[in-house]
């Protein structure tokens, strides 16, 4: 990989977990790191850490769903090490999990207001500092592969991160011509505590509904899926190894494949059927082409 030794990447959600391993991982390369993070224990804990071998950085408080406290997060990252060229979104919590019929609309808040807006202030904040100096750059995004088909009884966990895979593309030809290289994390399961992110639950997002069976059941699937997936350092190894090869995508568990093989097949299959339809077939495409614009 071209050298990222000497340049300073910014990590939501560092504290711990995916976050934690991709700072060990970046800071191994050589990279300065700002790790930012709700929770001041896991905070204080991920700076010994990082203490201990080594690893020039600083821990900032902040909670991504707050546009002022990655403002903050800015200047402080400017303050101690001068330009930034990496951002990786990585701050997310499960949401409020539920069946249709049983909304529990705060978790949904907590969902949004985390997992889709923590990335768009995430990016708005730091891609304008990556573009004004010119250098090469990374904006990383960490979807699921819930993000890639929807997930029954996670509603805006699924919606979140599909919202982020889809930013990220768009992202991605918007930023086209700079050096800022966009990509979007995709996994299935990692050990980490992503199934306890209640723990880190705004008072303001305080659940509406209590969790029916069906609910129960299935997070207790998950919680041991968690529990049983891949060691969040060997992610770390393979981002690396994605980053290198320049990938927007960045998958890390291959066996997955069939959840987005299935969903193209059935959307191409949707397709051909609105080709055959006679009331459609001949409808003419639209003068702009998705996602360019002719100056
Ligand atoms: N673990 C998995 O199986 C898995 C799979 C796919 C995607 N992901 C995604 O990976 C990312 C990291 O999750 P993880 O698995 O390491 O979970 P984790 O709970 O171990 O770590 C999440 C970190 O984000 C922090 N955080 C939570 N809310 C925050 C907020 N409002 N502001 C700032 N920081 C906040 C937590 O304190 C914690 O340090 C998440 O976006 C998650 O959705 C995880």
């Amino acid at each position: 990989m071209q050298s990222l030794s000497g340049k300073t990447a910014v990590i939501s959600g560092g504290a711990e977990g995916i976050g934690l391993a991709l700072a060990k991982g970046l800071g191994a390369l050589g990279m300065n790191i700002v790790l930012g993070d709700i929770e001041a224990k896991a905070l204080a804990r991920a700076q010994e850490i990082m203490t201990d071998l080594n690893i020039p950085h600083l821990a900032v408080e902040m909670d991504v769903s707050i546009r002022d406290d990655w403002q903050h997060t800015a200047r402080a990252a400017q303050e101690r090490f001068g330009d930034i060229h990496m951002l990786v979104n990585n701050a997310g919590v499960g949401g409020g999990m539920g069946a249709l019929g049983n909304l529990d609309e705060s978790g949904w808040r907590w969902a949004i207001d985390v997992n889709l807006m923590g990335v768009v202030y995430g990016a708005d904040t730091f891609v304008p500092l990556m573009k004004g100096h010119g250098e090469d750059a990374w904006l990383i995004n960490v979807a699921s592969m819930a993000g890639m088909a929807g997930v029954p009884l996670a509603g805006s966990y699924t919606a979140t991160k599909a919202a982020v895979v889809a930013l990220t593309e768009a992202w991605s030809t918007e930023l086209a011509d700079s050096a800022i290289h966009v990509s979007v994390l995709a996994p299935a399961f990692v050990k980490t505590r992503i199934h306890q992110s209640h723990r880190n639950r705004q008072a303001r997002y305080a659940p509406t509904t209590a969790p029916g069976p069906e609910v129960m059941k299935m997070a207790k699937g998950s919680a041991q899926a968690v529990e049983n997936g891949i060691d969040p350092e060997l992610l770390a190894k393979r981002v690396l190894e994605a980053l290198d090869a320049k990938e927007t995508y960045i998958f890390t568990h291959p066996k997955y494949r069939f959840v987005t093989d299935e969903r193209s097949a059935n959307i191409a299959k949707a397709f051909d059927s609105a080709a055959e339809s006679p009331l459609v077939a001949d409808v003419a495409e639209a003068p702009m082409a998705l996602g360019f614009v002719d100056s």
